[in-house]
């Protein structure tokens, strides 16, 4: 296959599309021109990366795109052609991607892009994604409160509803909060479209670009995104471990942060509980600054051992704690509703911001939600949760201990995850076992996508809620076969395993 029949490639040094979509469209006008004509073996992809100085991924991301136009496809085992009959030259597309704001790139979005070059087997185990386990969904329970009270529902409660939320929904989450030492009522409630929604209406109306965060590392993966898109400067206190006050404090007398955002319970992805005294101790350095923090809490119900301590929002003693919660975990996602429990100021505000992109979050849900609480079922529905997460906990552990020896991990005592580390460090690190793995047929999610920065290179998370037990030791077996693999890769040839990925945009 000769390379040269894509070439002379010239760039334009100032584009802002992604190296992909400019490879696409250097080879689709050549397509187009006939210059390239129908029939055509263009290079494999590890050519067509040599050629333009890019990935793999970067060379598969192209022929995807032009596959998409209609202007190729490929043969499994033969290579990718130019179309038979290719898109006769009518009116030009609009470039989407030219007219859209650049988007930031973020170390996840290498990281997916990495795992879609991988060849995937069919029937691939995720234990990488934190979702619950579907069978789990209490569908039972909502089928028949549908059933009983749909009839009667007031067809005003179909119309628009305040922005915070459902008024008797907000009224019995108040109540709740207040029996478990949270003191609150509905005006302290925002119901929000997940807990994700909160966040980043939250992070809207406490920062401005160049203002200061602190996160933790490893932190939640889906708080890095919102912070890094509202233009904070990402500050980073290490979890798991004893909370590093000493460099909070100094971050809060350096940098003046605007806001810590933390998960003091089942923290994902480490798992880690901070215990009550440094919880207090925490909360006494944040009164002193007048530090906010939001807590960010969907896994405290969900412990399989004891009781974890109460959430700061509950030991806050200066009222500086924006607490954020989801149904999402506890019965299901597709509900969308988390809720901010916070003083009025921060909710009314919080209410107006929201108006801007969501006049409210579904009504259906927050009405069968308030009846599903309103007639006692979360907490019967939480227990069986308990009793089937701490046997799958448990079941992950023994398998852990028994197929993948060559990790160091510590059981979790609540949450859905288990933080894995690899006891001998290698060079390419958790992303090569991710390829292993995914040829094995099973996922996770590599270390680095939940460090804002470096770090996470040897680490990586696992989710053992989502699959029931058979399935979550199966694929912890191919994660086994994944790592011995590795092993006798790395005895066998001391050279670096991977090249380190090449960004891609
Ligand atoms: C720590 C944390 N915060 C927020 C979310 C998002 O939840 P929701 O579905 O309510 O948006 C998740 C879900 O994985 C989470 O783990």
């Amino acid at each position: 296959m000769d390379a040269s029949i894509i070439g002379p490639i010239s760039f334009d040094a100032t584009a802002t599309a992604p190296m992909y979509l400019q490879i696409a469209e250097h080879i689709a006008a050549k397509i187009r021109g006939r210059l390239l004509p129908a029939g055509t073996k263009l290079p494999p992809e590890r050519q067509l990366a040599a050629l333009f100085g890019v990935s793999r991924t970067t060379a598969i991301n192209a022929y995807r795109q032009l596959e998409e136009l209609g202007l190729v496809r490929t043969k499994v085992g033969s290579g990718t052609y130019v179309n038979e009959a290719p898109a006769e030259a009518g009116p030009q597309p609009v470039p989407w991607h030219q007219t859209m704001v650049p988007h930031l790139p973020s170390p996840l979005a290498g990281i997916l892009r990495d795992l879609v070059s991988v060849d995937i087997a069919g029937d691939t185990i995720s234990l990488g994604t934190g979702l619950p386990d579907p069978a789990l969904y209490p569908t039972a329970a909502f089928t028949s409160l549908f059933e009983r009270h749909f009839a009667r529902l007031n067809n005003a409660d179909l119309g628009h509803i305040p922005t915070e939320g459902y008024l008797p929904l907000r009224t019995l989450l108040a109540a709740g909060h207040s029996r478990s030492g949270i003191p609150a009522t509905a005006a302290n409630i925002a119901v929000v479209s997940g807990s994700m929604q909160g966040l980043y209406l939250l992070a809207k109306i406490f920062i401005n670009p160049g203002d200061y965060v602190i996160v933790e590392a490893p932190t939640y993966l889906g708080a890095l995104p919102i912070f890094r898109t509202s233009g904070a400067r990402v500050l980073t206190l290490p979890a798991p471990g004893p909370l590093q006050l000493d460099l909070l404090e100094d971050y809060l007398v350096r940098y003046r942060p605007k806001l810590l955002y933390i998960m003091p319970t089942f923290q994902n992805p480490s798992g880690r509980v901070l215990p009550l005294a440094e919880r207090r101790a925490l909360l006494a350095l944040a009164a002193r600054h007048r530090l906010i923090i939001i807590e960010d809490d969907p896994y405290g119900d969900l412990h399989y051992d004891q009781q974890p301590p109460p959430p700061l929002k509950a030991l806050d003693p200066y009222g500086g704690v924006v607490y954020l919660r989801t149904f999402s975990k506890a019965l299901f996602p597709g509900l969308r509703v988390g809720w901010v429990v916070a003083p009025e100021p921060v909710i009314d505000r919080l209410a107006m911001e929201k108006q801007y992109i969501d006049l409210h979050s579904a009504n259906l849900s927050q009405w069968l939600l308030s009846k599903f609480l309103g007639e006692g079922l979360l907490s019967g529905h939480v227990e069986r949760l308990r009793a089937e997460y701490k046997k799958r906990r448990d079941i992950a552990a023994a398998a852990l201990q028994r197929h993948c020896s060559s990790l160091s991990f510590a059981p979790p005592s609540g949450g859905f995850y288990f933080w894995c580390r690899l006891a001998r460090s290698s060079s390419a690190g958790t992303r090569l076992l991710l390829h292993e793995a995914a040829r094995q047929g099973v996922a996770f999610v590599p270390g680095e996508a939940f460090y804002p920065d470096s770090g996470g290179e040897q680490e990586f998370r696992l989710c053992f809620a989502t699959n029931s037990e058979p399935v979550l030791q199966e694929g912890i077996k191919r994660l086994g076969k994944a790592l011995s693999h590795l092993d006798k890769i790395a005895h066998a040839d001391s050279r670096p395993l991977i090249h380190a990925s090449q960004p891609i945009i």
